[in-house]
């Protein structure tokens, strides 16, 4: 078992908690690295997130309403603006000073991807750059936000394991997979780190849609890559179509055992296809590494001994390693 989600460089990474889309005038409560935040919408479109804590009696200010582009407190209707500053205070009546302490310590926020991302501390790095997203020619589908009740690190450690595709996914692309897998290079891709491979995939159903071609199997050329502490990037090609499909794979640390996940897919195909259709197959292999990932308790081991690891681990090898040097390698504040 290895704690992370209160390391201080967690705290100081982005965070995703919900789609732009999703955040419209209710309040949203979500704990994040253990932290209970309200994440808003509120003057102008601007999102604030904060403790969910009111500065006055401490009520949970995410059972509140946004009024007039203000987030107000549900007890005594304290009104709070996105950066924090508490407007309107209406038992002193109108145009009363209001205390400075009345303002809330707000978190970092920013949109991208068409989602919602939080920072509970100054940001160390920016998020990874997906070039696709600024491409005229691919569309984005952003996903709902899940919550799985398994721990950030097994997922991401999942999202870098091919070797369990021919048996979690063979209900949906691993049926012709084969069990054995290639040798695995790691190398450089753009701002990630990962592996090209290729596999041979099941074509039935949503998988159809998904390639854009309707023979038995598919060949689909991928890579994989992971940019610390939590992101993963896939890319899969169908090179008998042309098709050029991207999948951010979007991993948050609720707390030690449990996270919120999404993904964000870009795709240059003709737009004919509907959008859930297109992901169709992409939730269908989200469920599945869920169910399996959902059984198996606490945290990964982040050391290099504990677990038993063969050459198709990689590259989850090689994630954990960076992550444990990346979270020892803490810089002095100031
Ligand atoms: Fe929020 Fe009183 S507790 S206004
Ligand atoms: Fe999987």
């Amino acid at each position: 078992m290895t704690a992370f989600a209160h390391a201080p460089r967690i705290r100081r990474a982005w965070h995703a908690v919900t789609r732009s889309c999703d955040l419209t005038n209710r309040p949203l409560a979500v704990r994040v690295c253990g932290d209970d935040l309200v994440v808003w919408r509120g003057r102008d479109g601007a999102v604030g997130a904060a403790p969910d804590r009111c500065p006055h009696r401490e009520a949970p200010l995410s059972l509140g309403r946004v009024v007039d582009g203000l987030l107000q407190c549900p007890y005594h209707g304290w009104s709070f603006a996105p950066d924090g500053a508490c407007e309107l205070v209406p038992s002193s009546g109108p145009g009363a000073a209001v205390p400075p302490r009345a303002h809330l310590p707000c978190v970092r926020v920013q949109e991208r991807y068409g989602l919602v991302w939080v920072c509970l501390g100054e940001p160390e790095a920016d998020l990874p750059v997906v070039p696709e997203d600024d491409d005229p020619a691919f569309r984005r589908i952003v996903q709902p936000v899940e919550a799985w009740s398994a721990a950030a690190t097994r997922l991401v450690d999942n999202f870098n394991d091919t070797a369990h595709f021919a048996w979690v996914h063979v209900g949906s692309f691993g049926g012709a997979a084969d069990p054995a897998v290639a040798p695995i290079t790691l190398e450089p891709l753009g701002d990630w780190h990962g592996w090209r491979f290729e596999v041979t995939a099941a074509n039935e159903g949503s998988g159809s849609s998904a390639s854009g071609q309707s023979t038995a199997t598919v060949a689909r050329r991928m890579s994989t890559g992971f940019s610390l502490p939590f992101l993963v990037r896939s890319t899969i090609e169908y090179p008998a179509v042309g098709l050029h499909h991207v999948l951010l794979l979007v991993t948050t640390p609720v707390d030690d055992e449990r996270s919120l996940f999404t993904f964000v897919v870009w795709r240059n195909d003709d737009f004919r296809v509907g959008a859930d259709e297109v992901t169709a197959l992409d939730r269908l292999i989200g469920a599945e590494d869920k169910a399996m990932l959902e059984r198996i308790p606490g945290t990964l081991p982040l050391d290099a001994t504990t677990l038993v690891n063969v050459q198709s681990d990689r590259a989850s090898v090689e994630w954990r390693r960076r992550l444990r040097e990346w979270l020892a390698d803490e810089p002095t504040p100031g």
